[in-house]
């Protein structure tokens, strides 16, 4: 398989990139942790660590054309560092998919109870009660399972393709009725409050915490660390401008998340809700905005099916590291590897979805099953193996080797690069990583 068109190309990794962790994901990490400040932090390591990450799996991916753990095999020593790595890898991709397929699960809920205005709930608290009581129910966990099943009959049978064609009708569609929401939003009586919590930063809340969770988010949102962007670039072809796609994948995913973020803030002043909710924000407020809305059924049943199919895409990018290891490396069947993988996650996907229910009281570090997915997988698998990645093209790739894969591009942007690999995101994720875990005082 490989991508024939520049679009093609664009196309696939925004799907993968752009997803729940812009709309769900940015809203209420950005609430948890300070907003202004969130968001100030967020961007600098988007630049400064998560443009020369993602273009180091493009380079490592495309020069390879292999899989997380097959790229390495030629380049490296039997038992090395990187390919031990691409074995985590697929455990943090497993992890993900766990909580992802309950949110998106969760979404899926919501296009159905759209459709009965829902449920008649009416204001805010309503809204959050409501909310409360379904993710914790057996229903929930239901709505997991049928989503899971539909990654299933798309991974099986390989037709990513029809599903990604799809959603590149979709996807600017998606686009466009972000910003009808954003005019909506800066309507409303909280608009300035809520532009103010987003963009206005207050230094004082900059914590080593604070900046794990952006550094996280940014590693989440745009699909690196896992080597997810690794897997897609085995199959660019070699005209595809690596820093310039990754710029626009980078570029695109940011202004996605800031969307969702002026869309939710204001209305979470306007009703009175708190920005620091959780994982559970973006579904309690998003309703009351449609609520609110003229024709707002229509709103709210569109917007969730959009947002349904773009979390398919990035659903479909993760499997497919796991599928493609099992096929290439194991020489699984396809439906064998992707049985393998559905079962796997099914599992790890019903725990985190009765963790909100009955399940709620098994903790580790005060962190439930999901919250541990969740924070395992960002905070700790995703910013190791950015460090990986980044001192594999930075220090051990033949210096040839990485400037073939960037031919075309500018000498000055490709000696920036080769210095943010070897220096910078190296040494900003370690940083952020053990200070983060309060590893460094
Ligand atoms: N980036 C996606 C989102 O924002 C999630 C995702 C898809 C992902 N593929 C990934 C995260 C690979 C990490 C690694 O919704």
């Amino acid at each position: 398989m490989e991508f024939t068109t520049r679009f093609g190309v664009i196309a696939a990794s925004v799907g993968s990139a752009v997803g729940l962790g812009n709309i769900w994901r940015f809203p209420y990490e950005a609430g948890e942790h300070g907003g202004g400040a969130f968001l100030l932090i967020y961007c600098l390591f988007i630049l400064i660590i998560g443009l020369p990450v993602i273009t180091a799996e493009f380079i490592i991916g495309r020069s390879s054309r292999s899989n997380v753990y097959g790229a390495f095999k030629h380049t490296t020593g039997k038992r090395s560092v990187w390919r031990s790595f691409g074995l985590f890898a697929l455990l943090g991709a497993a992890m993900i998919l766990g909580f992802y397929s309950v949110v998106a699960g969760w979404t899926g809920h919501y296009v159905v109870s759209s459709l009965c205005n829902f449920n008649g709930a009416s204001t805010t608290d309503e809204l959050h009660t409501d909310f409360g009581n379904f993710i914790a129910s057996w229903e929930a966990v239901g709505w997991t399972l049928a989503f899971i099943l539909v990654n299933f009959l798309i991974m099986r049978r390989g037709v990513q393709k029809g599903i990604e064609k799809m959603s590149n009708m979709f996807m600017p569609l998606l686009f466009v009725i972000l910003l009808v929401f954003c005019v909506h939003s800066l309507m409303m009586s909280g608009a300035s409050q809520g532009l103010e919590f987003l963009f206005k930063p207050d230094f004082s809340e900059i914590t080593p915490q604070v900046m794990l969770g952006a550094m996280g988010q940014a590693f989440f949102s745009l699909s690196i660390g896992l080597g997810c962007m690794l897997t897609y670039a085995s199959y660019f072809s070699n005209n595809t401008k690596l820093l310039n796609s990754a710029g626009i994948i980078a570029g695109l995913d940011t202004l996605v998340a800031v969307l969702a973020g002026i869309i939710i803030f204001p209305a979470v002043f306007s009703f009175g809700a708190s920005p620091a909710e959780g994982p559970a924000l973006v579904f309690e407020v998003l309703p009351s905005i449609f609520l609110d809305m003229e024709w707002g059924m229509l709103w709210s049943v569109l917007f969730f099916v959009l947002l349904l199919l773009a979390s398919l895409t990035s659903t479909i990018s993760l499997n497919e590291i796991i599928i493609a290891y099992l096929t290439d490396e194991k020489k699984m069947g396809r439906t064998k590897a992707t049985a393998i993988t559905t079962g796997v996650i099914a599992v790890l996907a019903v725990g985190c979805s009765l963790s909100f229910g009955p399940l709620s009281g098994y903790t580790l570090c005060g962190k439930t099953i999901f919250d541990l997915c969740n924070f395992c997988s960002s905070n700790l698998i995703m910013p190791l193996g950015g460090i990986l990645f980044s001192i594999y093209v930075g220090w051990h790739m033949k210096r040839g080797a990485v400037n073939a894969q960037l031919r075309g591009t500018s000498r000055v942007f490709v000696a920036m690069l080769i210095f943010c690999l070897r220096y910078v995101a190296p040494i900003c994720i370690a940083v952020v990583f053990l200070s983060g875990l309060g590893l460094l005082n």
